[in-house]
C-alpha cells in the first residue's frame, strides 16, 4: 500500500499516523487559564527533547470546528504548564478530561483527581501521578492553519516530582510507575512485557 497524504483526508491521515507511531507516551498537561481555571488533557504527540536544558514537547491539534484546544490557549497566555505521567490506575480518570468541556469547566472537578500546587508555576499538579514536570513555555510552532492542524509546545523542565519509591539513582523502576502508552483507537498498552538490547560499539557488529 502506498499513501500520499496529499490525495487523502486528513482525518484518515490522522487515523493512519496513530496507527503507525505506537505506542505513544501520553503527556497528561495541567495548566490554568489567564481567569485562574484549571484545565487538564492528555496528549500522546509527546516526546522529550534533550536534557541540557531539559526540554519536552507536545503537539495539539485544531479541532473540526477550526478551533484550539483550551489547553494551548492557556498555555499561549500564561507561558506555564505541568506534564504528569499517567499510570494505569488513574487511566479511566485520564480519559475523562479528554471529553471536549468548555474552557470554564475545571476538569480537575470533572476527573476527581487531585490538584496539589506547584513549586515554581501557577498550573497544579495531579497528585495522583508519580512523576510531575513543572515546565515553563520555550516555543510554539504552528503546522496549518486548518482542522488537523497542529501546535508543537516545547517547554523546559524547572523542576521534576517523582515518588521515592519508584526513583533509584536517578532511574524509575517502570513496575512501580505502572505507565500506559496509546496505540491507535482507543486502545492503551501496558509495559508489562519487556526486553533489553545491549548497545553494541561500532565495530563489534558482525552480520554472519
Ligand atoms: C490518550 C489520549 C491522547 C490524546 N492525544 C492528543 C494529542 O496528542 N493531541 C491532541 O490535540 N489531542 C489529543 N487528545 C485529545 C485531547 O485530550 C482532547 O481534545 C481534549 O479535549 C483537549 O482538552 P483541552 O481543550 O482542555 O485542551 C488525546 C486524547 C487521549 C484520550
Amino acid at each position: 500500500m502506498i499513501i500520499t497524504p496529499s490525495e487523502h483526508d486528513y482525518t484518515n491521515i490522522y487515523k493512519l499516523m496513530i496507527g503507525c507511531i505506537v505506542p505513544r507516551p501520553i503527556a497528561f498537561v495541567s495548566t490554568i487559564s489567564p481567569d485562574g481555571i484549571r484545565n487538564l488533557a492528555p496528549f500522546s504527540f509527546f516526546n522529550g527533547v534533550c536534557s541540557n536544558p531539559p526540554i519536552v514537547l507536545f503537539s495539539t491539534v485544531i479541532r473540526k470546528d477550526g478551533k484550539h484546544k483550551d489547553t494551548l490557549n492557556n498555555v499561549e497566555a500564561t507561558k506555564e504548564f505541568v506534564v504528569n505521567i499517567v499510570s494505569e490506575d488513574f487511566a479511566d480518570q485520564m480519559n475523562i478530561t479528554s471529553a471536549e468541556y468548555p474552557p470554564n469547566i475545571d476538569e480537575f472537578i470533572e476527573s476527581g483527581l487531585t490538584p496539589i500546587p506547584s513549586d515554581l508555576v501557577k498550573p497544579p499538579r495531579v497528585k495522583e501521578s508519580h512523576i510531575n514536570m513543572e515546565c515553563k513555555l520555550v516555543q510554539i510552532i504552528h503546522f496549518g492553519t486548518g482542522p488537523g492542524g497542529g501546535s508543537t509546545v516545547f517547554g523546559e523542565v524547572l523542576r521534576f516530582h517523582i515518588s521515592d519509591e519508584l526513583f533509584d539513582n536517578f532511574k524509575i523502576d517502570p513496575d512501580k510507575l505502572h505507565p500506559i502508552g496509546r496505540m491507535g483507537g482507543p486502545t492503551y498498552t501496558r509495559t508489562t512485557d519487556r526486553f533489553d538490547l545491549i548497545r553494541p560499539k561500532a565495530g563489534e557488529i558482525k552480520n554472519n
